[in-house]
């Protein structure tokens, strides 16, 4: 018996699939490359922007096919799509070809839905969150990575969940509320990657700077992973600006295991459009956090995420946008046309930005980065 895991969405989904493959294998099947050949097939999903979602649609749609021929296939939905209630019924409504539907917080439950699945008692439905770890829970490492990621990587989860509740953001409303591992946890997870030949170490959560176990806090936690033995470096994401602190940068800068990287997503330069973005730090703020950083570490990899045509943003805040990449000069920014999440507040702001607008901001912004990234600019 075979299982494909098929992962859409971010490291943290990259991780669920790995624990998936690993509860996959302990119930006897062997991973497969092939859908073909698979009969179970795994899908992790990604709610983040309607683009990601229509994607995981139509791969939906074209597991039909494959589902009429192998009637026993056994199609499993997981991730950040089933865990909004609206995507759920969808699914149920609309595609008999799922067998299972599951958040995040089931992957525990997962043999059993399978099992259950198997013996004739009907699609299996599992979206309700649930705060609890369990640990440790197996884990098929790298065997699961999507095209183009890393795979010498290991992927360590610290925390999981957000309550920022960004104005745009589905993350706090699919994942949760925000919990962390015990530290003794993600150190024996850690051992156990460096003992297995890996040698970067990839610590993941929405919002790591909101760790916290009993007195430790995320700075606390990298100092303790820098003192494990072994041959290894080590990074993390995502640092929320408002909570990365000169702590953080202090350990960045003082532990000798930690590549000398930030990701710190400003999201936009216009401390009006951050305002109405929920994200509760001003362009001002950012800055200051960024010449903090630096003091201490001159020569780090600063990168970022930006929200191109959130609702409200005028010629002017797009503007201070620019401006605010000029001045930082990121070594690597992710950029996104803003999309309207049902269920968030901007979804119901006014002042859309009509799509064009926003299509030839992104172009200025995308042509402003190229320009720093070849040193043209
Ligand atoms: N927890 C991380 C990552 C969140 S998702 C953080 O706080 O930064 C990754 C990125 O997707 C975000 O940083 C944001 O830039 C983008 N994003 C999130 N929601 C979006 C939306 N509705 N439209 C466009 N981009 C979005
Ligand atoms: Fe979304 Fe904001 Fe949480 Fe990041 S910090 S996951 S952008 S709500
Ligand atoms: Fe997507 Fe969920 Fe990650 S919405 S970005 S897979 S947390």
């Amino acid at each position: 018996m075979k299982a494909y895991c098929k992962t859409f969405g971010c490291q943290q989904n990259v991780r669920d699939s790995e624990t998936a493959a690993g509860l996959l294998v302990q119930c006897g099947y062997a991973l497969t490359d092939t859908l073909r050949d698979a009969d179970v097939i795994f899908i992790n999903t990604c709610a983040i922007r309607a683009h990601a979602e229509n994607k995981v649609l139509s791969y939906l749609g074209r597991l039909k096919k494959l589902k009429q021929d192998k009637p026993t296939l056994q199609v499993i939905v997981c991730g950040c799509m089933p865990a909004q209630p609206a995507v759920a019924a969808k699914l149920k409504e609309q595609f008999p070809q799922v067998d299972i539907i599951m958040a995040p917080d089931a992957l525990p439950k997962l043999p059993q839905l399978l099992a259950d699945s198997l013996s004739g008692a009907g699609r299996q439905v599992d979206t309700q969150p649930n705060a609890t770890w369990h640990e440790p829970l197996p884990v098929a490492r790298g065997a699961v990575t999507p095209e183009g990621v890393d795979n010498s990587e290991a992927l360590v989860t610290v925390m999981s969940g957000c309550d920022n509740y960004c104005s745009y953001c589905i993350v706090p409303y699919v994942r949760g509320r925000e919990r962390s591992r015990r530290v003794t946890d993600v150190l024996s997870e850690v051992q156990a990657a460096v003992a297995g030949g890996f040698s970067r170490i990839m610590l993941l959560g929405q919002n790591v700077n909101a760790y916290h176990d009993g007195d430790a806090d995320f700075p606390a936690l990298l100092r303790a992973i820098n003192e494990i033995d072994g041959d290894f470096t080590v990074r993390f994401m995502t640092s929320h600006p408002k909570d990365a602190d000169v702590a953080l940068f202090d350990a960045l800068a003082q532990c000798d295991k930690l590549e000398k990287h930030l990701h710190l997503p400003v999201q936009s330069g216009s401390s009006a459009v951050l305002k109405a973005m929920n994200r509760k730090y001003g362009r001002e703020q950012y800055l200051a956090k960024v010449t903090a950083l630096r003091e201490r570490l001159p020569a780090v990899r600063l990168t970022s995420d930006i929200i191109v045509g959130f609702p409200g943003e005028t010629e002017a805040d797009f503007a201070d946008t620019l401006s605010l990449v000029e001045q930082v000069r990121f070594d690597q920014l992710f950029t996104f046309l803003f999309s309207p999440r049902r269920g968030t507040p901007a979804a119901s702001m006014a002042d859309a930005v009509p799509d064009e607008v926003k299509k030839e901001r992104f172009a200025r912004l995308l042509a402003l980065q190229k320009r720093i990234e070849t040193g043209e600019g």
